[in-house]
């Protein structure tokens, strides 16, 4: 991968010659062609996110109980703290969000890539984006995956991401194939881990039963177990009140992996609030943002009736599949 200094420029808004100063005062090695080494684009980019913020007069909100500085409003935080979301575009959001701020990051994006390449037969296969995002729509708005729009976000979530801590990013399989190289340029993937829904979907050909998660890492950090295996047999939810909802004990098994108590865990594509469930149950703290409207509203209201009653109004029971190793996760699982 290239690292350039006007593409930090261009992406922060950052006067050239600030930036040349900046190089020049931290003799920062710059080839010819304006390249510099990761460390150095990692360390300007920092820099000047922190710059901009203090620049920015937005209204500063500190999240209870751990020191995270977000340049924005929630739009719900829980009563003790824990749990705060957000309305926002996921790169806005993040790039309002303090660098090495997040121990986790686990996400699961509304690639706009799958759609476009089901236009199989008789058109999309999974349904009408006519209203797509506003109140009341079946389904939500996409998020524009353009190489370069995927490298931006992953460079924030980079960004916002603690040192030799881990990712995860759920693909379906076409995003997969084209989106996948870009998350190597920036993070390094350790695993491809495969969600197998145990019940048939759809499908023009072989009918889909499954997605892939990436499982990435920001430096070096080990999995707090050795005994998870790659493919996690968790049933889909069906009959959902908001459109692709995940189970909750996919994002468990993401925490049980690679989060410590406490642990800020970060999800920019909430959708119904799946992984917030998931962050209370495995004692985290939780920033959850999206950009529809139903999906805070969804996402609030399963929030607060969970940490008042424990119960999860979206999803009653249990979904693991008839699978040893998961049985043993959940009931048994001692993983330090
Ligand atoms: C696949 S869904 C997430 C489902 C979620 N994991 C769950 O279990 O309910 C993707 C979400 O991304 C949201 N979204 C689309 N574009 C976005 C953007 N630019 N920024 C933030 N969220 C966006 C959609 O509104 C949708 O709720």
């Amino acid at each position: 991968m290239v690292y350039r200094i006007k593409d930090i420029q261009e992406q922060l808004s950052v006067v050239a010659e600030d930036m040349e100063k900046y190089v020049r005062k931290n003799k920062i090695k710059v080839s010819k062609d304006g390249n510099i080494s990761a460390k150095a684009y990692q360390a300007i980019f920092d820099f000047y996110s922190i710059e901009s913020a203090k620049i920015d007069n937005k209204s500063v909100y500190v999240l209870n109980g751990h020191k995270i500085e977000v340049k924005q409003k929630p739009f719900y935080e829980s009563e003790n703290g824990t749990v705060s979301l957000f309305q926002d575009d996921a790169i806005n959001f993040l790039k309002n969000l303090p660098s090495a701020s997040v121990d986790l990051i686990v996400t699961d994006p509304a690639y706009s890539g799958m759609n476009q390449r089901l236009k199989l037969g008789r058109g999309k296969i999974i349904g009408t984006y006519a209203d797509a995002g506003k109140k009341g729509a079946k389904w939500f708005e996409e998020f524009r995956d353009s190489e370069e729009n995927y490298k931006t976000l992953l460079q924030e979530c980079y960004r916002v991401l603690r040192n030799n801590r881990h990712i995860y990013i759920m693909f379906d399989s076409y995003s997969l194939l084209s989106l996948a190289p870009i998350v190597r340029d920036v993070f390094e993937v350790k695993n491809v881990l495969c969600w197998d829904k145990v019940n048939i979907g759809l499908g023009h050909y072989f009918r889909r039963r499954h997605e892939f998660i990436l499982f990435a890492s920001k430096g070096k950090r080990h999995l707090n177990s050795k005994n998870i295996p790659d493919v996690w047999k968790i049933k889909r939810v069906v009959h959902s009140k908001y459109p692709t909802q995940k189970p909750t004990e996919v994002f468990e098994l993401m925490m049980k992996g690679s989060a410590d108590k406490d642990f800020v865990v970060c999800d920019p594509f909430l959708g119904s609030g799946s992984a917030a469930i998931a962050a209370i149950k495995s004692s985290c703290k939780f920033l959850g943002c999206d950009i529809a409207d139903n999906a805070l509203t969804f996402s609030k209201e399963r929030v607060k009736q969970f940490l008042e009653t424990k119960t999860d109004m979206y999803q009653k029971s249990s979904l693991l599949g008839d699978d040893e190793a998961m049985t043993k996760l959940f009931l048994n699982g001692k993983f330090k």
